[in-house]
């Protein structure tokens, strides 16, 4: 009877493994069709003028008056004649605007003062599904958006974040390029410095969740 029951449980375990490596390899070649190894994420969106008033603060006129006289980067013309600019030619307004004007360039270019603690912002919840992944890449694309310069230390081992910033760790995560090469006790440790990569998303880098 006892040896029955045994052998039932290995016929089961068996079929869960050889469904497991059948659903493994399906995922696979799913993932490859959809989304090649070589396919890389990049920042596609553009900024309208409008934008930049509510990001940086200036008025239009300033913005108009700048580009007529050649000044700062210069958009480019949608083809509804609307001026759009890059991200990077955001960032590089906001370096403009802040030597422009001195008094405004804490909020312009927001930096650590001196003193002036690293700030933590940690989502964390025992719950799967509660949001941790998606506040945290909303945080981090809004704060890096405002001028800050954002550091996403992913430490789930689900990946989900480092997945949504277009790596996937099992292409593109060599050995020991993950947070926990920062925090293991042995000689292969790195400091954290040397896992942190930047992303497509300019003013916000990444330390890859440690993943199995
Ligand atoms: N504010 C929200 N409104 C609607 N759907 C949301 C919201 N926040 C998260 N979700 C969705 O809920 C699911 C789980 O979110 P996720 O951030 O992955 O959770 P966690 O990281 O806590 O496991 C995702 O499909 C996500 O798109
Ligand atoms: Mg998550």
């Amino acid at each position: 009877m006892l040896q029955l029951a045994s052998q039932s449980v290995r016929d089961t375990a068996s079929k869960i493994e050889v469904y497991t490596s059948k659903l493994s390899a399906e995922l696979n070649d799913m993932r490859e069709a959809v989304y090649p190894p070589s396919a890389q994420k990049t920042f596609g969106r553009t900024f309208s003028t409008l934008d930049l008033v509510r990001l940086l603060k200036v008025p239009e006129s300033t913005l108009r008056q700048l580009t007529l006289e050649g000044k700062g980067p210069l958009p480019e013309r949608a083809e509804n004649n609307r001026r759009t600019y890059t991200i990077e030619q955001v960032k590089e307004l906001r370096r403009f605007l802040a030597e422009l004007r001195p008094d405004e360039a804490g909020e312009l270019l927001p930096h650590r003062r001196k003193g002036e603690k690293l700030q933590v912002i940690a989502t964390a919840n025992f719950n799967g599904g509660s949001s941790k992944t998606t506040t945290s890449i909303h945080l981090a694309h809004f704060l890096g958006l405002q001028g800050y310069r954002v550091l996403c230390l992913d430490l789930d081992p689900q990946a989900s974040m480092t997945a949504l910033f277009g790596i996937q760790p099992e292409f593109d995560l060599g050995e020991n390029q993950t947070a926990y090469a920062a925090i293991r006790y042995d000689n292969e440790r790195r400091p954290l410095a040397e896992v942190i990569r930047p992303t497509y998303f300019p003013g916000v880098d990444l330390v890859p969740a440690i993943w199995s």
